[in-house]
């Protein structure tokens, strides 16, 4: 039996827990919350119990791994679970400051724990298509695109750059990860953010606008571009490709592949988050890394890509990672 235990249990928590609810000879046995009331409701709905302090947590309970769903700037805790010799997997972004990180990242190597960050399209058999034939042609240029209505509450962390990071640290980070993980690693970045269409809303301080330009380290010349305060319509999550052989086309669980004379269309079946659990929980049992698709080192790239865009836009100054 895995016995689990979640530290932050509020939204994705509930996605995962549902999901390691289905998967066989796993058991939730415990739930930390700061706010109480959120780790007695998911004890209740999937069994285990509830603390208000993960310390308390990790030395009543005996562990085999910890779900890692807080805000990010709730973040560094890790270590100590991981100095226990208890298996990882952190939601995204894995932290808001990159120093954070470098220390959970250490604490997983010296104790060589089992580890995953929360990227879920990794997962999507499109993901591996496009990535594979990415890598069997000659990339020259890169777009991406996440379009969203998110709207929050007033007051929500997410709103709060100092809390979530700002737009591309906690939202965007998706397509950064997407874009490092099918085109390699990012060389060069420069970004121009803004906030011109939720400006009047009181408490947000994190952008909404995003254009993000960056050289890859094979060559390819890429760009991000992000809005949160778009149009119910209009949303969506989209990369495309330009290699010297087709250009490949992914919205959302859609990929396309457009040759000379004709289209393919692929469309992901498999569901993102369970896969992504599933081979979290093989890996756990298998006490090996091969069903993980994305590391925590990897979370941690991508997190040093949105940073360095931060960096880029608030300095004016082409930023080398
Ligand atoms: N992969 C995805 O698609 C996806 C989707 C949603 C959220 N997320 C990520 O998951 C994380 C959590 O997001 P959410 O939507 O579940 O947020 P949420 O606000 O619904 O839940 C966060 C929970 O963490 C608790 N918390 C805060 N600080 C804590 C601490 N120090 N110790 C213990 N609990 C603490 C809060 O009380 C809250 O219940 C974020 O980093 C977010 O980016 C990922």
């Amino acid at each position: 039996m895995v016995k689990i235990g979640f530290i932050g249990c509020g939204g994705i928590a509930r996605l995962h827990m549902s999901n390691l609810a289905k998967i066989e000879n796993v058991e939730i046995v415990a739930h930390t919350d700061v706010d109480i009331r959120k780790a007695e409701e998911t004890a209740r709905l999937y069994g285990g119990r509830a603390y208000s302090s993960y310390r308390d947590m990790l030395n009543r309970e005996d562990l085999d791994a910890v779900y890692v769903c807080t805000p990010p700037f709730a973040h560094g805790f890790e270590v100590e679970v991981v100095e226990k010799g208890i298996h990882l997997f952190v939601e995204k972004p894995v932290a808001m400051k990159i120093d954070v990180a470098k220390e959970v990242l250490k604490a997983i190597q010296r104790y060589g724990v089992i580890n995953s960050a929360g990227y879920m399209l990794r997962y999507l058999e499109t993901t591996e298509r496009m990535r594979r034939m990415a890598s069997e042609s000659t990339i020259g240029m890169v777009l991406g695109f996440y379009i969203d209505n998110f709207w929050l509450p007033p007051n929500h962390w997410v709103l709060d750059k100092d809390k979530s990071g700002g737009q591309l640290v906690e939202h965007t980070t998706h397509v950064f990860d997407l874009a490092r993980y099918v085109v390699g690693e990012i060389d060069t970045i420069y970004a121009e953010l803004d906030n011109i269409l939720l400006r009047d809303v009181p408490g947000v301080t994190m952008e909404n606008e995003a254009v993000v330009l960056m050289r890859f380290k094979n060559r390819a010349i890429g760009m991000i571009a992000a809005i949160w305060a778009s149009k119910d319509t209009h949303k969506f999550v989209r990369l495309e490709v330009y290699t010297k052989d087709y250009v490949l086309e992914y919205i959302g669980r859609d990929l396309k592949v457009y040759r000379d004379g004709y289209i393919e269309e692929y469309r992901a079946k498999l569901d993102p988050y369970f896969e992504e659990d599933r081979a979290f929980i093989e890996a756990v049992k298998k006490g090996s890394m091969e069903p993980i698709k994305c590391t925590y080192e990897d979370g941690m790239k991508t997190l040093a890509a949105t940073i360095a865009a931060n960096v880029a836009y608030t300095e004016k100054r082409i930023v080398k990672l």
